[in-house]
């Protein structure tokens, strides 16, 4: 076990300029987290996602500030070195500027959190404002944005047109100039995700979906072990078969349990003759 140093903004920015890619991962738990940081990860998001893959929603739209604070909260114990960030769950921003730098803060204070990121561009321009001008790191997103994914059709690749694509490359400097330390482009043509790098001055890019040329990877934890039983989406490679290790764990359990092969003497404590025989005895 290896303690880290802790991440920091400038070690992130510095790791760009020398042309390192960021490792980035989402998490939600104390055990996941404490693997992610011995593994050496830069970035951990506690994603609005766990409404889906620990909670088991089909969409993440009924996840809270409550759900979000509380999963925060034990990955920032499991991971206590690594850049945390924390998604801004639905209607926890929308609504007004306030509304975001309220919930931005709790993030911070309650959870320990390094930074916050919601969805959309320049629409939410001035939460990214408001919130950095309230001392907040905050990180946008574009493409796939799964809190609207009603209003775009379902989780599709977004950007593939010119015209949808130049609306996304304004969104992404619109973010940049409200003062976004990163944006991630979710699902996005290579092409695109390429030239918005290339013109990002002050902030980092980071991809989940969207090619090679980002600044940065991301990766849903649920995807890349197999652990989410829905669906596995193409964007992920799976790392290791996680889930199907689980239950073929799971099958030998109930195997052993029924046919009274678990436990062995081994799993319990036994107890000496005298004791058990005057234990016997004060029954009688
Ligand atoms: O909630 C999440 O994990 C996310 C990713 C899909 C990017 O926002």
């Amino acid at each position: 076990m290896s303690e880290r140093k802790k991440v920091t903004l400038p070690m992130l920015f510095q790791k760009i300029e020398d042309g390192v890619p960021i490792t980035f991962l989402t998490c939600y738990d104390y055990p996941t987290a404490f693997f992610q940081e011995q593994a050496g990860v830069d970035m951990i998001l506690v994603g609005d996602s766990l409404g889906m893959t620990m909670l088991g929603y089909d969409s993440t739209l009924p996840v809270t500030m409550e759900d979000m604070i509380r999963h925060s909260q034990a990955v920032r114990r499991g991971a206590p070195n690594v850049w945390l960030i924390g998604d801004m769950p639905y209607m926890s921003y929308q609504p007004s500027v306030e509304t975001a730098i309220r919930s931005a803060g709790r993030f911070m204070a309650e959870a320990g959190c390094d930074a916050i990121k919601l969805e959309g561009g320049v629409k939410m321009a001035d939460r990214i404002a408001g919130i950095t001008a309230a001392g907040i790191p905050a990180m946008g997103h574009l493409g796939l944005t799964p809190q609207s994914v009603s209003a775009l059709g379902g989780f599709r690749l977004q950007g593939k047109g010119a015209q949808q694509a130049k609306k996304i490359i304004d969104d992404a400097k619109a973010l940049e100039d409200a003062g976004a330390f990163a944006i991630l482009l979710e699902l996005v043509p290579d092409r695109l995700c390429k030239l918005i790098t290339e013109r990002a001055e002050n902030c980092f890019i980071i991809g989940l979906g969207s090619g090679l040329d980002a600044h940065g990877q991301l990766l849903i934890y649920h995807d890349m072990f197999g652990l989410y039983p829905k669906f596995k989406p193409r964007m992920a490679k799976v790392f290791g078969k996680a889930g199907e290790i689980i239950l073929e764990g799971l099958k030998q359990y109930v195997q052993e349990v029924t046919g009274r092969k678990f436990p062995q003497p081994e799993n319990w404590f036994g107890m000496p003759d005298e004791e058990y025989n005057e234990l016997l005895q004060m029954l009688d």
